[in-house]
């Protein structure tokens, strides 16, 4: 197994390893890189979708998207398609988040595993929020401890109704906002995260719209500095798992409908932020 930074702010990329076929040491040699780099990229994959849960209970329980909006593979409700092609436009992600930020307890991990890809279209941009929340003043961190914001599933049910891809929900399941700690302790590595994203932090707790939405502008524009970002450039069979509890995401929405992406995501359950 071969590990190479993808550049200083975070993200690996890890060859010599054959995900559908990981002995004891293996697996713990990609738990630590995983928690060192917090973006794993291994190249030249081809994981059924079995083996690509088998792979992502590595990290923790797999489980079904909770709106169940998206398709999923035959026979694996765990295993959500994100396609994009002629008749079939996929669900737009070009927004700074991380999955599912406003359920009890979010994701910890995503896995992406890219089937078919256009060259050069639809790139993921990742940052880290490690080095987002470090970057900050000992003033700001001082002020930001014990804060919780507010997270709404509101933008995934309105983003649903306008995709022909979404199955129809209903707006009674979108649950009231759910608050979470500003700056969260990775279970794992102890190291203090921002834990906002600019699509579902609505609000700071015991704050008016006017005051945290300038203090919420202020964390997502250092979090999302060139510096403090990889972007990854997709290749068919690239396997990408990235950790929920401190990265965001960005899904740069530069292909039309007729350039093909179909990708399997799957996720490990996590643990409430704290
Ligand atoms: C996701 C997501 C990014 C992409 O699956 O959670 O944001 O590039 N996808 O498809
Ligand atoms: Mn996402």
């Amino acid at each position: 197994m071969k590990l190479s930074r993808l550049c200083a702010a975070l993200g690996a990329e890890v060859r010599g390893v054959d995900l559908a076929r990981l002995d004891e040491a293996a697996s713990l040699a990609i738990r630590d890189a995983f928690h060192e780099h917090l973006v794993l990229v291994f190249p030249d994959q081809d994981l059924a979708a079995g083996a690509q849960v088998e792979f992502t209970e590595l990290f923790g329980p797999v489980e079904p998207h909770p709106l169940r909006t998206r398709r999923t593979v035959d026979g694996f409700p765990a295993v959500l398609i994100i396609e994009n092609r002629e008749g079939r436009p996929g669900a737009r992600n070009d927004y700074w988040h991380s999955d599912i930020s406003h359920a009890e307890r979010p994701p910890a991990v995503t896995v992406l595993h890219a089937r078919e890809v256009t060259e050069g279209r639809g790139d993921t941009m990742f940052c880290n929020m490690y080095r987002a929340y470090e970057a900050l003043s000992d003033g700001l961190r001082e002020d930001l401890r014990g804060r919780r914001a507010l997270h709404s599933g509101m933008a995934t049910y309105t983003r649903s109704l306008e995709h022909n891809d979404a199955r129809t929900i209903d707006p009674g399941e979108v649950k009231p906002p759910r608050a979470h700690p500003v700056v969260r302790t990775h279970p794992a590595t102890g190291r203090p995260a921002l834990f906002v994203n600019p699509h579902f932090t609505i609000g700071i707790e015991d704050m008016t719209e006017d005051e945290s939405r300038p203090l919420l502008d202020t964390l997502h524009a250092v979090a999302t500095r060139p510096e403090n970002v990889y972007r990854h450039r997709w290749r068919a069979g690239d396997v990408v798992m990235w950790d929920n509890r401190c990265t965001m995401h960005y899904a740069v929405m530069d292909y039309t409908e007729d350039m093909v992406r179909l990708l399997h995501r799957t996720t490990a359950a996590g643990d409430a932020p704290r």
